[in-house]
């Protein structure tokens, strides 16, 4: 027997790569829904070289479903997930709406895996860049502890969604016409003003806190804490981060600074030799052949891809690395279905008694 899986925002950047994920994962499925707005309703999309037709999300298409995997949007996650949950599936949301929550587990699955174990019915993916800067620094962490991280990002446009990829194309096809371009989606839709991103960097991703860091920036630093020392413990990893948006399609880059325990100072090569081990982190570093990971060779891949790892000259215990990953995939997409894979392997696919209260 099968799980009826259901996947909400089926037709987006991160939605229709859900549908491919789960396709080639090790999860049976009797039968797959494909949920998105009213304007897709009817569209047809392939599962396995079956055509599917699209329906409108509504809290009763949860009826009889197991699994769902969310990534329509966090106010459609807010509004749909607990009704999901009431009927009994399962949730692994892709937004950022419950990841903070208490009683959600926030989970990289090479990373911490056993925060499953007390699910409430909702999972949540973590952000894009956070999932990538976790793959690249958990295999240090367990090897020479972690201190300090200071991370500049080099973000993709699909990690605004499809009408972000669209938007990029159009403006790099104005700008090399010699013509205006015009923005109307990034830096944030909804937002007071945009700016193109072709032949541009926007160092604004999601919106601005009062604090002056914006929510992405936010999302990377507290993230983090939740995933590499569980909510309950004593957050004692600084960390600080700046997002900036780049004209690159598929997959994000990430210049990180970081610094070991007190007293450790690993050599570049036992740094390697620790990330080589870990698994769904390949190490890319060989300055001699110009080898160091790139958006362009990282997309399509679900693997993180890791090089120039290098210490800092003046501050022993302290290093830099670039770090890439494809942003639909293990930044969103894959992580969520490898999520599903590990719930479906730990017989984790229930909601307990109790759990829909939590979320409302
Ligand atoms: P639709 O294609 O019908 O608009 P992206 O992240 O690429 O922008 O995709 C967002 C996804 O979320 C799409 O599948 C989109 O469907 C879906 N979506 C947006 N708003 C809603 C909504 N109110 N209810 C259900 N799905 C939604």
């Amino acid at each position: 027997k099968g799980y009826v899986v259901a996947i909400l925002g089926a037709t987006g950047a991160v939605g229709t790569r859900m549908i491919e994920q789960l396709a080639e994962s090790t999860i049976p499925v009797s039968e797959l829904r494909l949920l998105a707005s009213p304007r897709s309703a009817g569209k047809e999309l392939t599962f396995k070289g079956q055509r599917i037709a699209v329906t409108v999300a509504t809290p009763d298409s949860f009826d009889g479903v197991d699994l769902v995997l969310a990534s329509a949007g966090g106010a459609v996650s807010a509004k749909l997930l607990p009704e999901a949950v009431k009927r009994g599936a399962v949730c692994v949301d892709n937004t950022s709406h419950f990841r903070m929550d208490d009683n959600v587990p926030l989970v990289v699955p090479e990373v911490n895996p056993d925060a499953l174990k007390d699910h409430h019915g909702i999972i949540a993916d973590p952000n894009c860049s956070t999932i990538q800067m976790m793959m690249a620094l958990e295999p240090v962490r367990r090897a020479f502890g972690l201190r300090r991280i200071i991370v500049s990002t080099y973000q993709a446009a699909s990690g605004a969604g499809q009408s972000a990829i669209e938007e990029l194309k159009t403006e790099a096809q104005a700008y090399l016409a010699d013509e205006p371009m015009t923005a109307s989606v990034l830096p944030v839709k909804g937002a007071a003003k945009h700016y193109p991103l072709a032949f541009n960097l926007l160092p604004q991703i999601d919106v601005f806190e009062d604090d002056g860091y914006t929510h992405e920036e936010w999302k990377m630093i507290h993230e983090t804490k939740k995933i590499m020392l569980g909510d309950k413990n004593a957050p004692n990893i600084k960390v600080t981060a700046t997002c900036v948006r780049v004209p690159v399609p598929i997959a994000h880059g990430e210049s990180v600074w970081f610094e070991v325990a007190e007293g450790q100072t690993p050599t570049a090569a036992e740094l390697r030799a620790e990330m080589a081990k870990f698994p769904g982190l390949v190490v890319q570093d060989d300055p001699a052949q110009q080898l160091y990971p790139q958006p362009q060779t990282a997309a399509g891949s679900r693997d993180t891809f890791v090089g120039r790892i290098r210490p800092d000259q003046e501050t022993p215990g302290a290093y830099n690395l670039w770090v890439v990953a494809d942003n639909l995939l293990k930044g969103a997409a894959w992580n969520a279905v490898q999520i599903a894979e590990e719930l479906v392997a730990r017989d984790l696919v229930r909601v307990p008694a109790g759990s829909a209260e939590l979320f409302e």
